[in-house]
């Protein structure tokens, strides 16, 4: 690499983390929670969708996957709900008419909105209210992140083997409690997020 190029590259990193902390900035933990909320309930309502197209184009496995993970983000939503009324405010946000494109390039879409997810904003949102000493944002954001983190292993799972997931079969399992997501047959014996009993896990076909 030249020193033209360095100082490009260079620019451009600057230009990126003062974007983020520009973006993240001065945002207190209930606009987080706000954002997240929206989030989350935007994700249920794409995943709804996703789930509809992924049956009419004959992948029926991965139908049932953006059946659990829209029931999981269901859950998150609600959890960020009542940390905002906590606060004493109300859970506000716009569903969005969700982009629906062809099944490979719905989970290509999923994988990189959870990417996000569990990568950059719930970390940053966690940093925040842990500043902020609000245990129960703390505990929202993190049990979503967890979740996000198992979404995303079996989207990218899917998008390997994508031919593998056109018939039925492949079944999954949501907890009622933090909205966790595993494989049927890996179902754990307790929610390894918040602890809860197998019996709080809903099997999703
Ligand atoms: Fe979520
Ligand atoms: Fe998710
Ligand atoms: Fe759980």
């Amino acid at each position: 690499m030249n020193t033209m190029q360095l100082a490009t590259v260079t620019a451009t990193l600057c230009l990126l983390s003062w974007a983020h902390a520009a973006e993240t900035a001065g945002k207190s933990t209930l606009d987080n929670l706000q954002a997240a909320f929206a989030g989350e309930s935007n994700a249920q309502s794409k995943y709804t969708a996703f789930a509809v197209k992924a049956d009419e184009e004959g992948y029926k496995s991965v139908a049932a996957l953006f059946r659990a993970t829209a029931m999981s983000e269901g859950i998150h939503a609600k959890k960020h709900a009542a940390a905002i009324k906590k606060l004493g405010a109300e859970a506000q946000a716009v569903i969005a008419k969700a982009d629906v494109k062809s099944t490979k390039e719905n989970l290509e879409a999923a994988l990189a909105g959870e990417t996000h997810e569990k990568d950059s904003m719930y970390p940053e949102f966690i940093k925040v209210a842990t500043a902020e000493k609000n245990k129960q944002a703390v505990r929202s954001f993190q049990g979503a992140m967890a979740a996000e983190v198992e979404h995303a292993k079996l989207y990218a799972q899917a998008l390997a083997e994508l031919d593998a997931w056109k018939p039925a079969g492949k079944e999954f399992v949501v907890c009622q409690i933090c909205g966790y997501t595993a494989s049927l047959n890996n179902t754990p014996l307790k929610c390894p997020v918040c602890a809860a009993p197998k019996e709080k896990f809903t099997p999703v076909k």
